[in-house]
C-alpha cells in the first residue's frame, strides 16, 4: 500500500448496485483490526448489514430522532423531508454496511478524570481501525462514505441492532463499487497546519 492509496482515498456517495461479497468485508475487517490501540485493549466490535430488512428499520428508526432534530432546530418541513429521504435512501440502498463499535467494557477505570481519556483513546483507537477500512477499501477498487449519524442516535441504533448498552456504534460506513468520480476536497496547505517546536 503506498502513497497513492492514502491521496486516492476520498467520500464516495453513489454507489453502482453491485452486490459486496462477505468475504471481501471480511478483509477490510481483517485490515481494521491491524490498527494500534491503547493498551492493545483492541476495543472495537464490527456489525455488518447486508440484509435489506435490516437496512429498511435502521433507517426508519434514525430518520425518526433526526426528524426531531431537525423540527426542533425550525427547519422547514420540506427541507426534513428532502434531507431524511436522502439519508434513508443511502442506508436502504447501501450495497453493505459495516458499523464499527466502541466497546467502553474493555477500557481502563479508575474512577477518575484518567476515565475520560481512557474514553477518548477507545474512540481513537476505533477511529484508527476505520480509516484501515477506508485505505484497505481504496485499494481494492471500491468506494466508502462514512455516516456520523450513530452519534446522535445510538440508542436507536442499539435497539435496532440488539446492541448491548456497553457498546456505543460510532458511524456507519456505506461500502460499495464507487458510480461517481467526485474531484477530491482540496486539502489545506501543508505550511498553515504544522508548527516546528512552538505554536
Ligand atoms: C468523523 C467523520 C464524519 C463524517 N460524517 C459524514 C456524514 O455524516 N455525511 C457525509 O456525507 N459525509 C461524512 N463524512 C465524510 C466527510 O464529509 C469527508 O471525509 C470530507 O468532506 C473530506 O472529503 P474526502 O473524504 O473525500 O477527502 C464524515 C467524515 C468523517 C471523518
Amino acid at each position: 500500500m503506498g502513497l497513492d492509496v492514502f491521496k486516492e482515498r476520498k467520500t464516495i456517495r453513489k454507489f453502482k448496485d453491485t452486490k459486496i461479497e462477505r468475504e471481501k468485508v471480511l478483509s477490510l475487517i481483517e485490515a481494521a483490526i491491524q490498527a494500534p490501540s491503547a493498551h492493545n485493549f483492541q476495543p472495537w466490535e464490527f456489525i455488518l448489514i447486508d440484509e435489506k430488512e435490516t437496512k429498511e428499520i435502521l433507517s426508519s428508526k434514525m430518520a425518526e430522532t433526526w426528524i426531531k432534530n431537525l423540527k426542533k432546530d425550525g427547519k422547514p418541513n420540506s427541507e426534513i423531508e428532502a434531507r431524511v429521504k436522502l439519508s434513508k435512501e443511502r442506508i436502504n440502498n447501501a450495497p453493505f454496511i459495516i458499523i464499527p463499535c466502541f466497546d467502553t467494557s474493555k477500557v481502563e477505570k479508575y474512577g477518575d478524570s484518567r476515565d475520560n481519556a481512557e474514553f477518548i483513546m477507545g474512540i481513537q483507537s476505533v477511529a484508527l481501525a476505520s480509516e484501515n477500512i477506508l485505505l484497505k477499501a481504496t485499494e481494492l477498487g471500491y468506494g466508502v462514505l462514512w455516516l456520523c449519524a450513530p452519534l446522535f442516535c445510538p440508542d436507536e441504533v442499539r435497539s435496532v441492532l440488539e446492541i448491548p448498552e456497553n457498546i456505543f456504534p460510532q458511524e456507519i460506513l456505506i461500502v460499495g463499487v464507487p458510480d461517481e468520480d467526485p474531484e477530491k476536497p482540496k486539502r489545506r496547505n501543508i505550511d498553515k497546519l504544522i508548527h516546528f517546536n512552538r505554536w
